[in-house]
């Protein structure tokens, strides 16, 4: 730990922030690599005296700081941790970084299933750092959930993350293609979920360079009309449902409606459109029978 003095460190701060980026992304930078807490920082503004403690030097966050300015490279592959909903994952460029719209999947699991269940099978297709699956694991210790993913470096990530999060064993990783893992559990889900990669070949190719640059590319693309993954999901799901088993799937902006319609043509009832903090048709949702 250094000692520097809160009037040096809010000059330097400042200095930061005047050659771009955002306040939020700084934050993540001063927490994760120097200790400097969202919190504290706000205190350190209201107080301005005395020294604080840090785990780097300025010099060492600023060339960080730098790296994402110049090149793009996301905070969160740089200070290799994510904040998604209560959790702190670790993270590389091997996996997705969980967005905060996808935090409102576990606010729909609440709304469906209560705070509070009997024992359930959950099992969500393409975990990436594990953040949705963890969340859940721990939201619902009763419920007994399968994540999967085709990267086996993205599980290990995912599992790591568990262990970190968790004291408990009620989620479980395997590796393979959508419901390939899942041969033991037909007829016995109630509930799966998947935020797959659905951007269009197209959309790809005009992504802002700090996704299409660094994140997985197998994380993102969904083909030609962006539905690939979506498709085959959504087919296959009646095979591993319980009756009345509930799917909730991601998409993009302007898929809702065609994600609906499949979900209709494969007997699925109680269909909804569901709109993220922006607006945005992000989450359709079904029944199956
Ligand atoms: C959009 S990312 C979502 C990651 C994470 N669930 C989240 O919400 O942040 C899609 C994930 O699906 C995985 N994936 C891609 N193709 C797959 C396949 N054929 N079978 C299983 N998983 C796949 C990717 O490796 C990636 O982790």
């Amino acid at each position: 730990m250094l000692s520097i003095s809160v009037e040096e460190f809010l000059f330097w701060k400042k200095k930061q922030l005047s050659k771009g980026g955002d306040f939020q992304s700084f934050s993540v930078l001063l927490d994760c690599i120097g200790g400097i807490s969202t919190s504290y920082l706000k205190l350190l503004s209201i107080n301005p005296e005395g020294n604080l403690h840090i785990k780097k030097n300025l010099d060492d966050i600023a060339s960080i700081w730098d790296e994402h300015l110049i090149n793009s490279t996301p905070i969160q592959y740089l200070c290799g941790i994510v904040f998604w909903r209560d959790l702190k994952l670790k993270i590389t460029d091997k996996v997705l970084i969980p967005r905060s719209e996808t935090e409102l999947i576990i606010d729909i699991v609440f709304k469906i299933f209560g705070k509070k269940s009997k024992k359930l099978f959950f099992a969500e297709l393409g975990t990436g750092s594990g953040a949705i699956s963890i969340a859940l694991a721990l939201a619902y210790p009763f419920w007994e959930g399968i994540a999967t993913d085709i990267d086996q470096d993205a599980l290990e990530i995912a599992s790591n993350n568990y262990k970190d999060s968790s004291q408990q064993s009620n989620l479980r990783f395997y590796c393979g293609h959508w419901w390939d893992p899942f041969d033991n559990f037909k007829g016995k889900l109630d509930l799966a979920i998947s935020n797959p990669p659905y951007i269009p070949n197209n959309t790809y190719e005009n992504l802002p360079k700090e996704v299409k640059n660094f994140e997985p590319k197998i994380a993102l693309l969904g083909g030609e009309d962006g539905l690939k993954h979506i498709r085959e999901i959504i087919q296959k799901a009646p095979l591993y449902l319980r009756e009345k088993g509930w799917i909730i799937l991601e998409n993009h902006f302007d898929q809702g409606e065609k994600v609906k319609q499949l979900l209709v043509k494969h007997r699925f009832t109680s269909v909804e459109i569901l709109k993220d903090l922006s607006g945005v048709e992000r989450f359709t949702i079904g029944r199956y029978k």
